[in-house]
């Protein structure tokens, strides 16, 4: 089949999270597939462009010239279709926000203009001989193309991916009348929501499918406390709604061949592991101590993510006997709250303010155990990175990670299915008792290699997920 995979980041070229890391490794996995497969990315000036780029035609959208260039993936025959504005992404800033981290103003045009774009482009219209069978769009940012794909007589299927039901792209109604979008969307069944221009839900209401990320979030948006006013349609679409849980890429992410780490080790390795933990203390000047607890946390620090109860338990946390370091960038009042904190206990705490993938891969590879206290997470892929690293997960109960981590109790250690730990309330109370826990169990060198050996061993790679994909389009 032709997919048309339609994203506003892609790794490598572009990323501020997950979405990224799935844009840039399930076309791969689909293209194995044998599927023919196209990604379709804004030209933002950030863009990390290693291979060739070729232009290929120009459109006239909404009164815009508008090129489309091609490159490949790096290290694959993946082909991205790059739609270069100038006037909208040739400016300094990330996909959503400029250099100074204030939200674009202008980010309604500029995504429409995007969306706008990949309706031309799959219906062959930007005459590159290739009309797509499958639209495949991810979050808001592509929520307009199956809306827009349903004044098509001739169209295309269209499949609607909710990566996170938290940025949903809402703007005025008098946004809507100035991007020119027809009329006859203007309604409750497509993009009017309360009286307000919702991206996300072009998505939800007018796909052919809608997924999630994981199946417990595919559950979870059902209800009010995760569905942002959205929970009766995406309840009413539930025959069209399903959970496929992200892979990851298993050649970036192995620990074996990880150039970005200090030691390589496998399963059968395990003891090399202790050169990673070493060199990332070094990195963040902790005393070099192997045998203290080090706890690892790489994130987004905004709220989604539990950043709040992380620093509400930091102070209790430094009288146990363990290290924590923190690899993060995003709201301002926690990144200075969390940077007092390192500066309050220097030999406990490590607060590195940034985005740094060398460090992110340092940290998994040299973290004992890795701390994930969402309050939602539609999949999470930094406790799938960890367990793939031999570094336990500490998690909360909710979205991908209670799909993706089992709990350490009596019964799962034994039957060799534990991988790390869990807890249900989104407390400080909860979170320090589940991590107590886990120390613990540290201590305990025969039990804790099992559970490492646990983890290392499960698969997360695409193939399953792909597959999943693929069935799914095969049947719309
Ligand atoms: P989300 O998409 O909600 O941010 P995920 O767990 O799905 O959460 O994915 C986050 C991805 O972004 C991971 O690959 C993680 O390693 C990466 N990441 C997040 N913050 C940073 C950072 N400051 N530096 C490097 N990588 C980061
Ligand atoms: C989102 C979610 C995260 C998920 C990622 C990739 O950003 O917050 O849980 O892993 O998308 O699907």
């Amino acid at each position: 089949k032709k997919i048309l995979f339609v994203s506003s980041e892609v790794h490598p070229l572009i990323k501020t999270g997950g979405l990224a890391d799935v844009a840039g490794s399930l076309p791969i996995a689909l293209a194995e597939l044998g599927q023919e497969v196209r990604i379709i990315i804004p030209k933002y000036q950030a863009l990390k462009l290693e291979e060739e780029i070729t232009y290929l035609c120009t459109l006239r959208i909404n009164n815009r010239d508008v090129n489309i260039l091609e490159t490949r993936l790096p290290d694959s025959d993946v082909i991205v279709w790059l739609v270069d504005c100038p006037e909208y992404f040739d400016i300094p800033g990330n996909p959503y926000s400029d250099e100074f981290g204030n939200a674009w103003a202008n980010s309604a045009a500029r995504f429409c203009l995007f969306c706008r774009v990949a309706v031309e482009v799959s219906q062959n219209r930007a005459h590159l001989d290739w009309k797509a069978d499958i639209v495949h769009c991810n979050d808001w940012q592509s929520g307009l193309v199956p809306a827009l794909l349903t004044l098509e007589p001739q169209r295309p299927s269209t499949v609607f991916t909710i990566h996170n039901m938290a940025y949903q792209g809402l703007f005025s109604k008098t946004a809507y009348f100035d991007l020119n979008l027809p009329g006859q969307l203007w309604n409750p069944g497509a993009l009017e929501f309360h009286s307000l221009l919702s991206f996300i839900k072009g998505g939800i209401a007018c796909a052919d499918h809608i997924t999630t990320v994981s199946p417990n979030y595919a559950l979870e948006i059902q209800t009010a406390e995760y569905g942002y006013g959205l929970e009766g349609l995406l309840h009413n679409r539930h025959h069209e709604l399903n959970g496929i849980i992200n892979g990851i890429d298993t050649d970036i992410w192995n620990p074996e061949t990880d150039p970005r780490i200090a030691q390589n080790y496998a399963i059968d390795s395990l003891p090399k592991k202790a050169g990673n933990k070493l060199a990332l203390q070094k990195h963040c000047s902790l005393p070099e101590e192997p045998t203290i607890p080090l706890i690892g946390l790489i994130s987004r620090l905004v709220d989604q993510k539990g950043i709040d109860l992380v620093i509400d338990c930091l102070g209790d946390l430094v009288s146990y006997p363990v290290q924590f370091v923190l690899l993060g960038s995003g709201e301002k009042g926690f990144e200075h709250r969390l940077k007092n904190l390192s500066y309050l206990y220097p030999d406990k705490i490590s607060v590195s303010i940034g985005y740094n993938e060398d460090l992110a891969h340092l940290i998994e590879a040299g973290s004992d155990m890795f701390l994930m206290p969402s309050r939602f997470e539609p999949c999470g892929l930094n406790q799938l990175y960890s367990q793939r690293y031999g570094t336990l997960p500490i998690v909360r109960r909710t979205g991908g990670l209670a799909d993706t981590v089992v709990d350490a109790m009596p019964d799962t250690i034994a039957d060799k299915t534990a991988t790390g730990f869990m807890f249900v309330e989104p407390s400080v109370g909860a979170m320090l008792e589940t991590i107590k826990r886990a120390i613990l169990l540290y201590a305990n060198k025969r039990i804790w290699q099992q559970l490492q050996k646990n983890a290392m061993r499960k698969d997360f790679s695409w193939q399953k997920s792909a597959q999943q994909y693929l069935d799914l389009y095969n049947t719309l």
